[in-house]
């Protein structure tokens, strides 16, 4: 019966945890998958996570569904930290908030809903490079993807021309994917001066804006500060569509906690556009999991979690800076080739560090470090264990 079916390729990302894992050799690293690990290496459970869950076990907890929606005490508090809660869309309950299997489950409903409901365009626009699994979920949606220019390879920095030059050619009412922070694989934010560009082009030319917020804290340590282009958009007069996750900021990952949310006209339009995101859940999975929206409502709802998972954020993203610098004065002082300044500027879990494909393959080969194809490394795999081991194994590398 399925000896048609061709065996498909690895997945890009996830696929780099795999050849890690099947690597017996001690001095191996795996900075593929972005995921968080502390200063020996190991995965973190966030201090604030056992408290809440601690005391979800203390509440007797029942294993009963969730609405389609999910928990409203979850859906109603993620949706205030991105929006802040004095937000016109919070204050006039104007936002259609669905909870989801974390940000790419966020980013599937979204766009099925837009593909179904969405009446200016089915085309959507991500930026060059993306996160890889952005072209195949939208694909799967049912949208057309094209991509607009984002990184200029020369600079290791924006193509902010190119991007704005991009946006003023795209049909009128086309879907721009954005990255509201930590842009997943570059490293290379806006600053708020161009978002504020960024946002007038946008509603000038009529296009919706849809924000991937994966790492809302990651950037800069502060969610606030990283829901800056988010807010701004709203505060413009924007309906924007907005996908969750707290797979990073509360190290959540299998957890599988996000949400997807539209800004609409008002509670009644509201309504009616969250009976549709139903009946675009319920045919897919039915009603999302429990465990870790219990968790993040815990922690964003009690004052004293909430202000111990702050800390915690701000803790893992120093650590990711202090990495950095690390990184970048080992490379220098290693006399390794090239310019290395964008190792200390570029925001967020990742680094794009301008290896190529073949030095990525002999650094797995050679050294037993992995990484993605396109030169992206995880930060947070670095630690004060591996990080001189790594240097040297990418400056033997680029000295050839
Ligand atoms: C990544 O880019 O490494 C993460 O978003 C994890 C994933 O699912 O790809």
């Amino acid at each position: 019966t399925w000896s048609a079916v061709p065996a498909g390729p690895p997945d890009p990302i996830l696929g780099v945890t795999e050849a890690f894992k099947a690597d017996k050799d001690p001095r191996k690293i795996n900075l593929g998958v972005g995921a968080y690990r502390d200063d020996n290496g190991k995965p973190y459970v966030l201090g604030s996570v056992k408290k809440a869950e601690a005391f979800l076990e203390s509440t007797n907890p029942d294993k009963e569904y969730l609405p389609i929606t999910g928990l409203p005490e979850f859906t109603k508090a993620a949706a205030k930290l991105a929006y802040g809660a004095d937000s016109t869309p919070l204050t006039t309950n104007s936002v259609a908030v669905t909870q989801s299997i974390s940000g790419t489950g966020a980013l599937r409903i979204g766009g099925a809903f837009l593909s179904r409901f969405y009446p200016h365009s089915k085309t959507i626009y991500l930026p060059n490079p993306s996160w890889g699994n952005h072209t195949p979920i939208f694909r799967d949606s049912g949208l057309e993807v094209k991509t607009y220019r984002y990184f200029d390879k020369k600079t290791v920095g924006l193509d902010f021309a190119g991007l704005k030059e991009d946006l003023k050619s795209m049909p009128v009412g086309s879907i721009v994917l954005l990255h509201a922070c930590a842009h997943n694989p570059t490293g290379v934010d806006p600053t708020p001066e161009q978002w504020t560009e960024i946002s007038d082009l946008i509603q000038e030319k009529q296009l919706f804006p849809f924000f991937d917020m994966a790492y809302q804290g990651f950037a800069s340590g502060n969610t606030t500060r990283d829901a800056f282009a988010v807010r701004h958009f709203v505060s413009s007069g924007q309906q924007i569509a907005l996908s969750q996750s707290f797979a990073k900021n509360m190290g959540l990952y299998g957890e599988r906690v996000g949400a997807f949310s539209l800004v609409t006209a008002d509670p009644e339009e509201k309504a009616r556009v969250e009976s549709q995101l139903k009946i675009v859940v319920r045919p897919m999975y039915s009603n999302p999991p429990l465990h870790g929206a219990r968790i993040a409502s815990t922690i964003l709802t009690k004052e004293e979690l909430y202000k111990e998972w702050e800390g915690e954020v701000k803790l893992m993203a120093d650590r990711i800076i202090s990495m950095r610098d690390r990184l970048y004065d080992n490379l220098v002082s290693l006399s390794t080739p090239g310019e290395w300044g964008h190792i200390k500027s570029q925001i967020g879990m990742f680094s794009f560090t301008g290896l190529t494909q073949p030095q990525t393959k002999a650094l797995a080969e050679k050294a037993h470090i992995y990484l993605t194809a396109d030169g992206r490394i995880s930060m947070a795999g670095l630690n004060g264990n591996n990080i001189d081991y790594f240097s040297e194994s990418v400056s033997k590398v680029v000295k050839g």
